[in-house]
């Protein structure tokens, strides 16, 4: 029966994992250097789990300064099957309250100072990210985050901007206007970097402020966005263990959306 190895990436506010069982912690190196921390593995019931906090324990690392490609390959080598990421975001709709989770279905990548790509010079590929989120993982997701007591929206899209300073009153009207749910500074290149490594990815955004666009709410700050967090970071440890829970005793099959097939027909470079 082949297992679920479930890689999680901890945003902001989330630096560690409860209730695994023979928790141990790696040190790795990849082949484009060291992820941003060790990794915490450990499992719950047959269900195996790769912890990675993004920023590293004790928020050391700028979202620029994230290694996204050792992160992912880390996790890829680790013997992870799927990745669920976890990540603050301010809300760009009136709907998305601070506290609420959204399982975000879309990106737009603003992000501009960071590899984002394990291909070329030499070898290139076109991987399709039409559907950057897999559709399985997203709603087994969504569901444990519901039963941890979440308000949880199915579906939106997150504008991923480089930072590190928030955004300008200008665009978050802007991003407002693209039809945009909810911004961040980090889901993305991890999300591109997930499916050229054929791995199904899948986004929880805690939403912890409304940015600056609304006139009767203060603009976004760190004080604010560490209030909420501190509020609702539970609910995203205990989504963690209900998704593993719901996972434990079923065989995992491939992925509805292909992705662990997606090279197949995405590299353009001539063999030798
Ligand atoms: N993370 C949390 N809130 C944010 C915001 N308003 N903009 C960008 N990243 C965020």
């Amino acid at each position: 029966m082949t297992k679920w190895t479930l890689g999680i990436i901890g945003g902001s506010g989330l630096y560690e994992l409860d209730g695994l069982e023979d928790r141990r912690e790696d040190r790795v190196v990849t082949a484009w250097g060291e992820p941003s921390d060790t990794l915490v593995r450990g499992r719950i019931g047959d269900v195996d789990l790769v912890f990675l906090p993004r920023h590293g324990k004790g928020h050391r690392l700028t979202p620029s300064a994230v290694p996204y490609r050792a992160n992912i390959a880390a996790l890829k080598a680790a013997g992870v099957t799927d990745v669920l990421s976890i990540s603050a975001c301010g809300s760009l709709k009136e709907d998305y309250v601070p506290g609420h989770f959204v399982a975000v279905d879309q990106f737009i990548d603003r992000t501009v100072a960071r590899e984002s790509t394990y291909f070329g010079p030499g070898m290139v590929a076109h991987v399709s990210m039409a559907r950057p989120v897999c559709s399985r993982l997203s709603a087994f997701a969504a569901q444990a985050a519901e039963s941890a007591g979440a308000t949880l929206h199915r579906g939106g899209t997150y504008l991923a901007m480089e930072g590190p300073q928030f955004s300008s009153l200008a665009e978050s009207r802007l991003y407002r206007q693209w039809g945009c749910d909810v911004i961040g500074m980090t889901a993305m290149p991890e999300a591109k970097l997930a499916r050229e490594a054929e791995l199904p990815y899948a986004t929880l955004a805690m939403v912890t402020d409304y940015d600056c666009w609304r006139s009767d709410t203060e603009a976004v700050s760190v004080t604010n966005v560490l209030e909420i967090m501190g509020r609702n970071s539970a609910i995203a440890r205990t989504a963690i263990v209900n998704l593993a829970r719901t996972l434990d005793g079923t065989e995992r099959t491939p992925s509805p959306d292909g992705i662990e097939t997606c090279l197949d027909f995405a590299l353009i470079t001539a063999p030798d």
